[in-house]
């Protein structure tokens, strides 16, 4: 049985993923900002280093799978904050929990990105290119700047939108770049993106504005399937990534979403 890092765990798919883990027989590290074995804020430089090394002391040094589950969504009003969230959290915890993930016999690492990153137009390359680049203060400066051009209508439900898919967008593109490299590929340490789509956990409903469900048939985005995604959904292909025997897949994106993106980009491969 392996060592497993979940972050998010306190809620949603975090804390679907880590339960799942769990009752695996799997000893799970949860991370969240409240009600986890290591309380850190990953939308901080310094909380990310504290979890790093709450995971190192805790794991002994050898992790063999990390869960990158906590973010925010584009409900959130601090666009800077989102890109800090979204995806200077799941990266440096991604960074400096490798060397672990190395010493494991099956290194296993995944991301909850979110088809918003192919769905939403307002993708803002820009910003995209700035997370890319590593600096953090000119990407949460940027993010607040080009918060203000996102139409009223849209802004006043989803502020952070552009960033929010902005953000994922640019995580998606991280692991694609970074799964290949010789100290993840070589290494035999495999990294992947789930793509969520709507999943009712509080981060969905808070963002619908009325805190309850929604009808999947009048939702702004189409529900093929007729119905929303659940955390276990997703819970149950982060189980997939992290096992052993997954041992072929690296630098892949799986929607999880219920057919949202294939209604939208049906010719895309
Ligand atoms: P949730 O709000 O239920 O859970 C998110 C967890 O992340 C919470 O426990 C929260 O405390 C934690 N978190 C937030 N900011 C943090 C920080 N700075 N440091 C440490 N922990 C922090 O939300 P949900 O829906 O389970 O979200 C999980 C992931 O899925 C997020 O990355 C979100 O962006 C993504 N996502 C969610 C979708 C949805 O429809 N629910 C759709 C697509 C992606």
């Amino acid at each position: 049985m392996g060592i497993h890092v979940v972050t998010g765990s306190a809620s949603g798919m975090g804390a679907a993923s880590a339960s799942v883990l769990r009752e695996a027989g799997h000893t799970v590290i949860g991370v969240d900002l409240h009600d986890a074995d290591i309380t850190a804020d990953l939308g901080t430089a310094e909380g990310r280093r504290a979890a790093v090394q709450g995971i190192l002391d805790a794991s002994g040094g050898q992790v063999d799978g990390v869960a990158a589950v906590a973010g925010v969504g584009p409900a959130m009003k601090d666009a800077a904050a989102v890109a800090s969230i979204n995806y200077f959290g799941p990266v440096a915890l991604l960074e400096g929990l490798r060397p672990a993930l190395a010493r494991s016999s099956a290194g296993r690492a995944v991301v909850i990105g979110s088809n918003s990153s192919t769905t939403v137009p307002m993708i803002d390359d820009a910003l995209v290119g700035l997370l890319l680049a590593g600096d953090e203060d000119a990407a949460r400066e940027h993010a607040r700047a080009a918060q203000a051009a996102v139409p009223a209508e849209v802004g006043q439900a989803a502020p952070s939108i552009s960033a929010y898919a902005s953000s994922k967008f640019a995580l998606a593109r991280w692991v694609r770049r970074t799964a290949v490299t010789p100290p993840w590929a070589r290494e035999g340490v495999l990294l992947n993106v789930i793509a969520p789509g709507a999943v009712l956990t509080p981060l969905m409903l808070g963002s619908t504005g009325v805190g309850e469900e929604p009808d999947p048939d009048a939702f702004p985005t189409p529900m093929p399937l007729g119905v929303f995604g659940r955390p276990e959904d997703i819970a149950y292909w982060v189980h997939q990534f992290l096992r052993p025997e997954a041992r072929f897949t690296t630098g892949a994106t799986l929607f999880v979403d219920g057919g949202t993106d294939a209604a939208m980009r049906p010719d895309a491969q």
